[in-house]
């Protein structure tokens, strides 16, 4: 083990941290959406399928590959497996994801930090129903509102990830983080009260498959590697602040199982609003932003509750912009020796204007396509749909088949053989395989198509 490496205080931080890292966006913002574009429960289905059985095995794989190598995505596997090792390719895929996803990933951050400074104003208050559903496109129609928010977030996300991702976020993951899930389960509680509530679970809940597309299963295995941070060295550099490889298995589970009943609630709640006020489900990005600040208007404390859910929403949506940063500048400082505040200012920089592309996509460039999809889509899709699972499957590979059987038991210490040979070809085989297929069945049925 490096000495003078920083670790997390106790296996309660780290947990925080994964969860930090893993709570985001992509519950509060894209699952809902993503939900509704694809016709609701065929796609949660598929998704809850692809959290289990794909998402938590190499969710323990990447914390496996952190902790034992004690380094960043790209060196974890030269430590473990030898100097010259290919897999590093998957680390270097990994520091190109977290290019192009944190570049977007600001933007809407900053999104949500617009609406939280119009919360603070009251802006919302004093408006129709009509002209709170209309307040994003308003400001996509803004650039300089959009390039301002999208500053704010990145630099707030250089700050945290300058000062050291310990010290920045430990303190403030344990109190909000834990007011996160307060105030959405007191958001629940008031959904169950709305005309809406049952459509929204009949919605999300029942099994329709004439709804699903060979495009809309990869989504969904897409936003399952998505929502965890898998397949781009995120929990590989975290782990690697791990003092031990013990109980990893019990992390990844709780990690997966907070995340997943974090996104959950969100698409209940917000589709509950969606029938309630007859909405279109499948609207696409804007999707939060036109139905929760009309809930909140009509609630009790409407400022407050507002203020605190945005506040909150940027605070999950930092904490996962952090974890993305990190693995770029985990790798540049310790391979480099680079002082970490030049290298997060440097890739913050990069990636901000990156970022400009993504805003231009709302606006001006709406029209300029690259493979039918803008530069916001097109950043998206061609990450969380090919680069993660693309990386997913071959760390898992690299867990299964190089690792095998030893880090296994490493993993699970005491349990059944048949746990052991299950957990071990479902790295191997299962997972890889069922990653492979999705992705493969697309690209046949784009090229037949
Ligand atoms: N998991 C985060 C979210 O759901 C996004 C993310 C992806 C973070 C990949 C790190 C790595 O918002």
């Amino acid at each position: 083990m490096q000495s003078g490496r920083v670790h997390w205080s106790n296996r309660l931080a780290f947990i925080m941290a994964a969860a930090g890292s893993a709570v985001g966006l992509g519950n509060m913002w894209k699952f809902p959406y993503i939900t509704g574009t694809n016709g609701g429960g065929a796609f949660v289905l598929i998704y809850l399928v692809c959290i289990a059985a794909v998402g938590v095995p190499i969710f323990i794989a990447e914390l496996y590959i952190g902790a034992k190598s004690q380094s960043n995505a790209v060196q974890a596997f030269e430590k473990i497996h030898h100097q010259k090792s290919r897999w590093k390719a998957i680390g270097w895929l990994g520091l190109v994801s977290a290019f192009l996803i944190l570049s977007f990933y600001s933007v809407v951050g900053g999104w949500i930090l617009d609406f939280e400074y119009q919360s603070i104003t009251g802006a919302f208050l004093h408006e129709t129903d009509d002209q709170i559903a209309e307040s994003l496109s308003v400001l996509f129609a803004s650039q300089g509102r959009q390039l301002f928010w999208h500053g704010i977030f990145m630099a707030l996300t250089v700050g945290i990830v300058m000062g050291g991702v310990k010290a920045g976020l430990e303190r403030w993951n344990k109190i909000l983080m834990p007011g996160l899930i307060v105030l959405l389960i007191g958001l629940l509680f008031y959904s169950f009260s709305l005309d809406g509530f049952q459509q929204s679970l009949q919605f999300m809940f029942s099994f329709d498959t004439s709804n699903l597309s060979g495009a809309g299963v990869l989504e969904a295995v897409g936003h399952a590697f998505f929502t965890l941070s898998l397949g781009m060295g995120a929990i590989i550099t975290y782990g690697s602040y791990l003092k031990s490889t013990q109980k990893l298995g019990r992390t990844a589970v709780t990690v997966a199982f907070l995340d997943t009943a974090i996104a959950l609630v969100c698409g209940i709640i917000i589709f509950s609003i969606v029938f309630s006020f007859g909405f279109e489900p499948s609207q696409g990005p804007s999707l939060m932003f036109k139905t929760l600040p009309m809930l909140f208007v009509k609630l009790p404390g409407a400022y407050f509750l507002s203020i605190l859910f945005f506040l909150l929403v940027s605070f999950a949506a930092l904490t996962s912009a952090v974890s993305l940063l990190e693995v770029v500048v985990a790798y540049w400082d310790e391979k480099h020796g680079t002082p970490r505040w030049k290298t997060t200012l440097l890739s913050g920089a990069v990636i901000y204007i990156l970022g400009i592309l993504s805003i231009l996509s709302t606006n001006d460039w709406a029209e300029v396509k690259i493979f039918g999809l803008t530069f916001f889509d097109l950043f998206d899709k061609l990450t969380s749909q090919y680069f993660l699972p693309l990386g997913g499957l071959f760390i898992s590979l690299f867990f299964g088949w190089v690792l095998g059987e030893k880090a296994v038991k490493e993993v699970f210490g005491d349990v059944s053989p048949f746990i052991l040979k299950t957990f071990l070809w479902t790295s191997r085989v299962i997972a890889p395989a069922a990653v492979a297929v999705v992705m493969i069945n697309k690209i046949l049925q784009d090229f037949s198509g």
